[in-house]
């Protein structure tokens, strides 16, 4: 916690810096000629949900089971019916058949799984996605977990020289302990909050940005990952997703799809929401690398829930991230697709959630279509899939406990089982995986509060609920230990 602080001079620098960078934006967006581009569009996620539906000959999608075990059309939670499509599709062979027997062959797998969940799951960034200009907009120093820190509030600006009417600048906070000469590693958090809040002072009035918080620790309790983080020499960065990409179907035409698009909507292998915000972590990666506090070698991400689901994409897509935190990421992450327990495709393809995926995802939820219908088991990928484009980099799988709250839709089970399934990637690639047989089909997960933490595919689930925050401390410790750092335990949060 913070015991004092102070405005840095940088201060000063760093609204120049902003002022500065600020002019050139504005020169690039002078209007060029005076034909103007069309508004955005402007419609309801259910409007935009029957376009994709239309673009796709979709006539029909089956309705996504209720989470609610009491509704008639409740999720399955019977596990001798879980398994309808009890194969997973082969991960290390290629399209061709040939097996995959070493590093050079993967490179060519991995390639073909890339463009599988592109095309059909969670969409391709475009080609033409636009630069973005980070500046420092404020910068402020602290003492946090009893270290010095420096804290920076960045923005993003995406350039929209080629379509004004959108406007889309991520907030990214920075914190880093004053190590000297010594880069910190950092760990990237999909979470809204504020420069004072990351440097440790009393929050201010909320800006109404939104982007998930964590509620604060109660007394005994283990510090918050922030100041776990800094106790421990490392910087964390919160980057907020919404300002990216809006968590809705209705923001597709704006933020940063929206923005390429010009306003239009998507077809069906855009990206969606999940990709869109890992290609902001990307962009905010790409900062880093250009930052000297920070080891742009030691950079991870992590996120819990949607966010979860969005940290193991952007660790899947850009092998530039050493490590992630993959927090309770359920249906569209961890878990298998392909399992009938909890959250189904078909709740990913109704007009609620479809905009974290691709377009095309909603084909596996047609039940009648001019290609007839498709399900779980047509889909060419898998979460297994989505977890080995991680190896042999650090991937830890996170989850707590349905009786806490980290509800049983979220299938714990199913995502041990693609942990599981995704070992052989990580092995062919010279690291550790769980340590079990390669049988999906008939290992279990460990009990609660059982880590399998002796690879670089970690599992832990926790006693606690829908959070990732009892698992930080053995996350940071594990990361260490592969790291070949030292681990410093950050003091729990003082009783009353
Ligand atoms: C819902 C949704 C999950 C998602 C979660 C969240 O429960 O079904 O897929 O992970 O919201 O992000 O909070």
């Amino acid at each position: 916690m913070a015991t004092g602080w102070r405005r840095a001079s940088t201060m000063a620098i760093a609204s120049r810096v902003a002022l500065a960078c600020l002019i050139v934006a504005c020169a690039q967006h002078q209007p060029k000629g005076s034909t103007r581009a069309p508004e955005p569009k402007s419609w309801t996620a259910a409007q935009d949900h029957v376009q994709m539906m239309e673009q796709l000959g979709i006539q029909a999608l089956r309705p996504g089971p209720s989470g609610n075990e009491r509704d008639p059309n409740h999720a399955n939670y019977d596990e001798s019916r879980a398994n309808p499509y009890p194969d997973l599709p082969p991960l290390l062979t290629l399209k061709s058949g040939a097996q995959v027997t070493d590093p050079r062959m993967w490179r060519r797998r991995r390639a073909e799984i890339v463009d599988d969940f592109e095309r059909e799951v969670f969409g391709r960034v475009p080609k033409n996605a636009p630069a973005v200009l980070w500046s420092v907009v404020a910068a402020d120093t602290a003492t946090s977990a009893g270290r010095r820190v420096v804290g920076k509030q960045l923005v993003g600006h995406v350039d929209n020289t080629g379509y004004p009417s959108i406007d889309v600048n991520i907030a990214l906070t920075l914190v880093v302990p004053e190590n000297g000469r010594s880069p910190a590693p950092v760990m990237i958090m999909f979470r809204g909050g504020s420069l004072a809040q990351a440097v440790g002072r009393p929050a201010p009035a909320s800006t109404g940005r939104g982007g998930f918080a964590p509620p604060p620790p109660s007394p005994g309790s283990d510090a918050p990952a922030t100041d776990q983080l800094i106790a421990d020499g490392w910087g964390f960065a919160f980057l907020n997703p919404v300002t990216i990409q809006a968590d809705n179907g209705a923001g597709l035409t704006r933020g940063v799809i929206g923005l390429v698009n010009r306003g239009q909507p998507r077809r069906p292998d855009d990206w969606g929401a999940l990709r869109a915000w890992a290609w902001g972590a990307s962009r905010a990666l790409d900062y880093l690398e250009t930052d000297r506090t920070v080891d742009a070698n030691i950079v991870g991400i992590e996120g819990v829930s949607r966010y979860g689901k969005a940290a193991l994409v952007t660790m899947a897509f850009d092998e530039r991230f050493a490590l992630v935190l993959v927090g309770s990421s359920g249906e569209g992450g961890a878990k298998l697709h392909r399992r009938n327990w909890g959250e189904a495709v078909e709740n990913l393809t109704g007009s609620g959630e479809y905009h974290w995926m691709a377009g095309n995802f909603l084909k596996y939820g047609a039940s009648s279509a001019t290609f007839g219908s498709k399900n779980a088991g047509d889909l060419p990928v898998d979460a297994h899939e989505l977890i080995a484009l991680c190896a042999p980099r650090l991937t830890f799988i996170s989850y707590g406990m349905p009786e806490k709250g980290d509800a049983k839709w979220l299938d714990h089970q199913g995502s041990f089982m693609a942990a599981i399934a995704a070992g052989p990637a990580f092995r062919l690639l010279g690291a550790k995986d769980l340590g079990r047989t390669d049988n999906y089909k008939t290992e279990k997960m460990p009990p609660v509060n059982v880590g399998l933490l002796d690879g670089q595919l970690a599992w832990r689930q926790h006693d606690g609920g829908h959070t990732d925050g009892p698992n930080w401390k053995y996350f940071i410790a594990w990361a260490d230990r592969f790291l070949g750092r030292r681990y410093v335990a950050a003091p729990p949060v003082p009783g009353r």
